[in-house]
């Protein structure tokens, strides 16, 4: 057993400690070193690559594979039509300001967050940001110089490129996963047998042209994103809320943060949908999903909230939007976003684009319906509106469908290029009929839990560390679960000498061979190894000593207890398998 409890990492120190730790320890580090690096771009080593690839896969496991979804992979690089239909051209902005002395570009809302009282910044209007510049008298963050009077801009966050020699083809890095899902939904609902609702993933490649890239993997220019779409009725599908209806959630809702004394509401799933404070069941039911599987990949729960969006700070696409937070470092980031994306997207591709984003959704019984209809005579709209008769035709048939009652006098009138167009409506053969019909095109909504997986894998990094005194000397450890834990056992021989060196690598071999992964270590004391295995998280260490040679048995030590067993080597992989999905306890054995 540790001879001490734990006691609790400063906050301030625990990042620095973390970023320490990540890069000599092989989980992160800045990329393109041997070229001066540049910001917003990280490698992940041996230990950060297994991490991040393990809670990938937990994700996968929860969200895709449990809940019996889809997962797809599409390219990184799209063309310029996607991002006029996404709305990401237009409105994927962030706030810039450049220092007029240092030619330093700052992120406008950061810059007032980081030096006034001011909360979420990014939800004011520009020239509320420059109001508060003002008022707070800010200065460069880099160099001093005053930041009155200097302008906040919009900047685009998207890297642009071009498809192929010459300038004819633009396009650009996707910054987010989704549109590569909502772009291929004509071939998906296919797969999907044209049922809702379905749920599309993707766990890849985002980026985003950060105007300052900061606190290593939070904010970054290049980054994995996993992403769930989840296409459904509005009308009629309902979420298996019976599922996580129990599960107890932390809250932060936009009125309690505007609230003078706002405070957090600790409620359960059921009774936050049943009191509306989350509005959409949908939206619910991945809150409480979320919740458990952040616990599950080691993201302490005591440092974790849901907040909701204000305003002024949903994302163009959002209805509503609530954010999974971590605190790290003492500051709350976001690590998820769940958003309600209505029928934005699909409706916006089906209008930009030349196929169908729409559903036929069959009705359990066919309806009769009254339609009305016009068929305009083009031999009259054509000499009466001339080059614009094409126009006045689609105009009425947009119409009928909206408006029927619009038919019912003597004269219609429709709208061309902002100009009124009068039409008899005798020349346009207006009727009413009714019509049995099977079913209904409909624009499916989507709700969207969209993880940033770096930002997670920083969040269990750091939530791990800890540290406390074992055998009077202190030890740092990462306290992660083994299902994320980038090896599984450390395997060590006591020495390497009397063939316990042979021995250890046949269990090595062994442990391998039952898909583990393994860590051999033969260098430096025992006390050194296990220590070593701590500091990156390895929940359990084997030891083969000379006991091993007498009746083949092992020591199996786990890393937060640091209790040890004895095991028999035949035993061992069952027995790693058992301690490390939870089944059996070390001090079971
Ligand atoms: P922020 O407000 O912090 O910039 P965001 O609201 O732009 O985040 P989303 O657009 O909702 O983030 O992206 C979904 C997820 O992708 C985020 O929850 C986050 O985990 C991740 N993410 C977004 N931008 C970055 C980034 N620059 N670096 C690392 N991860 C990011
Ligand atoms: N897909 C949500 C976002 O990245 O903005």
């Amino acid at each position: 057993m540790s001879e001490d409890d734990t006691t609790a990492v400063p906050t301030d120190e625990e990042l620095e400690t973390v970023a320490e730790l990540s890069k000599r320890r092989g989980f992160f580090f800045p990329a393109s070193r041997a070229y001066g690096g540049v910001a917003g771009f990280y490698t992940y080593g041996p230990e950060g690559a297994a991490l991040k690839r393990n809670i990938e896969d937990a994700w996968r496991d929860r969200f895709v594979t449990q809940e019996g979804h889809m997962e797809i992979s599409a390219p990184d690089v799209m063309p310029e039509p996607v991002f006029e239909a996404s709305g990401h051209l237009d409105g994927f902005d962030d706030m810039i300001i450049e220092c007029p002395e240092c030619g330093t570009s700052h992120r406008a809302d950061h810059v007032v967050e980081d030096a006034t009282p001011v909360e979420e910044a990014e939800s004011l209007p520009i020239p509320e940001v420059e109001a508060l510049i003002e008022e707070y008298d800010l200065d460069c963050p880099v160099c001093g110089e005053s930041l009155i009077d200097v302008p906040v801009e919009e900047f685009n966050l998207m890297f642009e490129t071009n498809i192929g020699p010459g300038t004819s083809s633009p396009g650009y890095l996707r910054p987010e996963t989704a549109q590569g899902i909502f772009v291929e939904f004509p071939q998906l609902k296919q797969y999907a047998r044209n049922q809702l609702p379905f749920g599309v993933a993707q766990v890849g490649t985002a980026w985003r042209n950060e105007i300052s890239p900061r606190r290593a993997l939070v904010r970054v220019r290049e980054f994995t994103q996993a992403e769930l779409e989840h296409f459904i009725d509005p009308e009629t599908d309902e979420p298996p809320l019976e599922r996580v209806a129990d599960v107890e959630l932390t809250l932060y809702p936009a009125d309690e943060q505007e609230a003078e004394d706002g405070d957090y509401l600790t409620m359960t799933v059921r009774e936050a949908v049943e009191e509306n404070v989350v509005a959409s069941d949908w939206v619910a039911y991945y809150l409480g999903l979320a919740r458990d599987w952040y616990e599950r990949v080691g993201v302490d729960m005591d440092r974790f909230r849901y907040r909701q969006h204000l305003s002024g700070e949903l994302a163009h696409y959002a209805a509503d939007c609530w954010d999974a937070e971590a605190e790290l470092g003492g500051d709350w980031v976001e690590i998820t976003g769940f958003a309600y994306r209505s029928d934005y997207d699909l409706s916006k591709h089906g209008q930009y684009s030349d196929e169908e984003f729409t559903l036929f959704k069959q009705y359990d019984e066919p309806k009769t319906v009254e339609r009305a209809t016009v068929d305009p005579d083009m031999s009259v709209l054509g000499p009466e509106f001339g080059g614009d008769a094409g126009a006045v035709q689609d105009a009425l048939y947009d119409l009928v469908e909206r408006d029927p009652g619009a038919f019912e006098d003597d004269t219609v009138e429709v709208e061309v290029d902002g100009e009124p167009c009068t039409v008899d409506t005798a020349d346009v053969n207006f009727t009413r009929e009714e019509v049995t019909e099977s079913g209904e095109h409909i624009t499916p909504h989507v709700v969207e839990p969209s993880f940033g997986i770096g930002r997670i894998v920083y969040t269990v990094l750091t939530h791990a560390y800890d540290r406390d005194v074992v055998d009077g000397e202190e030890r740092a450890y990462l306290g992660l679960p083994a299902e994320v834990a980038p090896r599984a056992v450390g395997v060590f021989p006591l020495m390497d000498k009397d063939g316990l060196g042979e021995r250890a690598r046949e269990v090595e071999t062994d442990l391998r061979q039952a898909g583990l992964a393994v860590f051999y270590d033969d260098s430096g004391n025992i006390g050194r190894r296990y220590r070593r295995q701590d500091e990156v998280g390895t929940p359990y260490c084997v030891t083969v000593d000379y006991d091993t040679l007498e009746d083949d048995t092992v020591t199996v030590r786990e890393r937060d207890s640091t209790e040890q067993a004895r095991v028999a080597v035949e035993e061992l992989p069952a027995t790693l398998t058992a301690l490390r999905t939870g089944s059996t306890d070390i001090a079971d054995l």
